[in-house]
């Protein structure tokens, strides 16, 4: 069967591609899937059961890898590599996943962010455990015109930490070499994609504190335009997973997020993300003096929503 890719219908992003094996994919079929992966924002391509070593050489064709086939999963990975014990749904560990189950784009709270994701499903629930993702480049180029000169010069800053309070009202133990690490990273609200060099938002999440603005105002202004890249169905896609299944989207212009399912059920997804290109992708380094704004405006708002914790939580 020849290489096919095919938009999805009825939304303004996305392609499913059929026709190819990415175990043995030769260099042009791969700069052709490269280019359809630019365009269409994300790819699916059903049926490839990639094992773990064939995820991490996938992925390493796209750029320098942050992680490579690591378990999404809310099972623990035994030596062998297969799957077993539930991990505990109180854990700081599905803690985590359940803080993805809120639009975001993938780390915007490291200093270099991501460029894409991958992700490839071993084990799917029965009911729910769906991928979603939404176009940030639509979502921008359908917002009124004086929205988009408002925005313009706009920043936010970037934290899990910030995340994770704000969603969950978790507040994990700090440690500066995990994802809790206490610096939050400034980026732009409009990103000017550095391939394509279409507008999107940037935004999601982890985004908060918008330099300029007062808290109120900023929330209200991030909320709105995450609201608006989802509130039309053309902009979001579901993905009902199926075992086999590879999908691979760009962090860069998509936000994406987890759906809920019944956590009693195994879900095993091997993810795979590659680092963005400095360039384009790095706010600045922890040791840079650019980043105390970032650590003072991230201890602030943990200030705020510490003390707007329910009692007793
Ligand atoms: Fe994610």
């Amino acid at each position: 069967m020849p290489l096919t890719i095919k938009p999805i219908e009825g939304k303004v992003f996305g392609a499913i591609v059929t026709g190819v094996s990415l175990v043995d994919m030769d260099d042009k079929t791969f700069k052709t899937l490269y280019q359809a992966f630019l365009e269409y924002g994300f790819l699916v391509l059903p049926e490839q059961f990639l094992s773990e070593q064939q995820n991490i050489e996938f992925g390493k064709r796209f750029g320098e890898l942050e992680f490579g086939a690591l378990p999404l999963a809310n099972q623990h990975r035994n030596d062998d590599g297969s799957f077993s014990t539930l991990v505990k749904l109180d854990s700081q560990r599905m803690r985590t996943n359940r803080g993805n189950e809120a639009w975001h784009t993938d780390s915007t709270y490291w200093p270099v962010s991501s460029k894409c994701a991958m992700l490839s499903a071993l084990k799917v629930p029965n009911v729910g455990g769906q991928t979603e993702l939404a176009d940030m480049r639509a979502g921008y180029a359908s917002l009124p015109t004086d929205l988009q000169e408002q925005i313009e010069s706009l920043s936010a800053y970037h934290s899990t930490e910030f995340s994770q309070a704000n969603d969950l009202g978790d507040f994990p133990e700090r440690d500066k070499n995990s994802i809790y690490h206490g610096e939050a990273y400034l980026r732009p609200l409009v990103k000017v994609h550095p391939e394509t060099g279409v507008k999107n938002l940037f935004i999601g999440r982890h985004a908060f504190g918008i330099p300029g603005l007062s808290r109120q105002r900023s929330r209200e202004l991030l909320a709105q335009l995450l609201e608006h890249v989802v509130a039309e169905p053309t902009r979001v896609y579901q993905h009902q997973w199926r075992e086999g299944d590879l999908l691979v989207w760009d962090n860069r212009a998509l936000l994406h997020r987890a759906r809920p399912y019944d956590y009693s059920e195994p879900r095993v997804l091997i993810g795979t993300r590659v680092k963005g290109d400095e360039a384009s992708e790095l706010a600045y380094y922890p040791n840079d003096p650019k980043a105390q704004a970032g650590r003072e405006a991230l201890a602030l708002e943990l200030d705020v929503l510490r003390a707007q914790r329910p009692h007793g939580f």
